[in-house]
C-alpha cells in the first residue's frame, strides 16, 4: 500500500483526502513508478471541481517524475531504475507510487532533476505546441499572452522571446509584472487595473496583435478578440476564470476574419513519436538555457489542498511541485 490524494466527489479543495491505496503489479505495456515529485497544474483544479468530467473516485494529477520500479510484459523502451517523467496519460499523479502506460512515459535527461522534470513537462510541452504549432511565432511579431507570470506563462514568455517575438503579457499584480519582465515579457499589463485592449492598441500603434494566447477564458475571451489584427488568431487554451461557453461564430467575421482554435496538449502529442519529439525540443530549450524552469513553490503532496487554494487564489507564480 502507498499513500495518495483521492477524491470521492467533486468540489472544493477539501474533497481531496490523503488515503492508502493499493498499486499492484504492472500489466502488459505498464511500468510501476516510485514518484519523487508531482507537478501541479490548473487542469487538476478543473478535474477536482468537475468542470472536466471523470469517473469517481479518482486520484487527481496529470504529471510527475520518478523512477521505474517494476516493468510489465511487452515494455522494451524502459527498464528498472530509469528516471522518467510524464504528463499525458490521464489522472493518477498525486500518489507516492502508481502504474503508468510506458508509451506515454518520457526519459528525463541527466541535466534535468526530478523536481524540474515534474514542473516542466505539462506546462513546457504546452508552451512548445502553442508557440511552434498552433500559431508558429516568427521573429519580429508582437504577441499577447495572458497570465504571463503563471506556470505556462513564464515558460512561454521566455520561449517566445527566444523566437524573436515582442511579448505583451497580462498579469494580476505589480510583483507579477516584474517577474514576467525578468522572464522575457517586454510589456507587462496589470489587467486587474489596466484596460488591456487599450494598452495593446497603444503598444502596437493601433494595429493589434496577430495572435492572442488566452488561458483565462470567460473573463477575457471577448476583449482578447478586440486585441487581434485583421486575420488574427485567437488561441483559447484554458478556463482559469471559467469556461467561455457558446460563441456565435459570426463575431469572427465582424472582428476581421479572425481564426479561432481551442487546442489541448493531448491533441498535439497524441502519438508516442509526437510526444517524444516535443519532449526532446523542450529538453533542448531548457538544457541550452533558452528557457529556465522556475519551481517557485513546493508543498508536501499530502497538503495538495493548500496548493490548490493558493493556485485558485492567484497566489502562485511560475511552476509548483508537490513532494511525496
Ligand atoms: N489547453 C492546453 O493544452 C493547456 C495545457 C496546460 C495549461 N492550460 C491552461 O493554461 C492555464 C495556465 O495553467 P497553469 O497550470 O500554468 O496555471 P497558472 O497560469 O500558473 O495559474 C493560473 C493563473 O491564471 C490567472 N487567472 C486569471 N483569472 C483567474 C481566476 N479567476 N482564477 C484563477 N486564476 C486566474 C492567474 O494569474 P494572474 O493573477 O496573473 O491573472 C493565475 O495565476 C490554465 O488555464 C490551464 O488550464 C491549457
Amino acid at each position: 500500500m502507498v499513500h495518495a490524494i483521492r477524491i470521492h466527489q467533486t468540489g472544493g479543495p477539501e474533497v481531496m483526502k490523503w488515503e492508502e491505496v493499493a498499486v499492484g503489479e504492472p500489466g502488459p505495456g505498464q511500468v510501476r513508478l516510485r514518484q519523487t515529485a508531482v507537478g501541479l497544474n490548473y487542469i487538476d483544479v478543473y478535474v477536482r471541481t468537475g468542470l472536466y468530467k471523470n469517473p469517481l473516485p479518482l486520484i487527481p494529477g496529470m504529471e510527475a517524475a520518478g523512477v521505474v520500479e517494476a516493468v510489465g510484459p511487452d515494455v522494451y523502451y524502459f527498464k528498472v531504475g530509469d528516471r522518467v517523467g510524464y504528463c499525458t496519460g490521464g489522472t493518477g499523479g498525486y500518489a507516492e507510487a502508481r502504474l503508468y502506460p510506458a508509451e506515454r512515459l518520457i526519459h528525463l535527461p541527466d541535466g534535468i532533476d526530478d523536481q524540474t522534470g515534474a514542473a516542466m513537462l505539462l506546462q513546457g510541452l504546452t508552451a512548445h505546441y502553442l508557440l511552434h504549432r498552433t500559431f508558429p511565432v516568427k521573429p519580429g511579431q508582437t504577441i499577447l499572452l495572458h497570465a504571463a507570470a503563471g506556470g505556462v506563462g513564464l515558460i512561454a514568455c521566455q520561449w517566445a522571446k527566444a523566437l524573436g517575438a515582442t511579448v505583451i503579457g497580462t498579469v494580476g499584480s505589480d510583483e507579477k509584472a516584474e517577474l514576467a519582465r525578468a522572464n522575457g515579457c517586454d510589456h507587462a499589463i496589470v489587467y486587474t487595473r489596466e484596460n488591456f485592449v487599450e494598452r495593446v492598441k497603444e503598444i502596437t500603434n493601433g494595429q493589434g496583435v496577430p495572435v492572442v494566447y488566452d488561458s483565462i477564458g470567460k473573463d477575457t475571451f471577448y476583449q482578447s478578440l478586440d486585441c487581434l489584427s485583421r486575420l488574427g488568431t485567437m488561441v483559447s487554451f484554458g478556463n482559469a476564470s471559467g469556461p467561455v461557453g457558446a460563441v456565435d461564430i459570426s463575431i469572427l467575421n465582424t472582428k476581421g476574419s479572425l481564426f479561432l482554435t481551442r487546442p489541448s496538449l493531448g491533441g498535439y502529442v497524441a502519438t508516442t513519436q509526437e510526444l517524444r519529439d516535443s519532449a526532446n525540443a523542450l529538453f533542448a530549450a531548457v538544457l541550452s538555457g533558452k528557457v529556465k524552469i522556475d519551481v517557485r513553490q513546493t508543498f508536501a503532496l499530502k497538503d495538495a489542498a493548500q496548493a490548490h487554494i493558493a493556485l485558485e487564489a492567484r497566489r502562485t507564480t511560475g511552476s509548483t511541485v508537490l513532494l511525496p
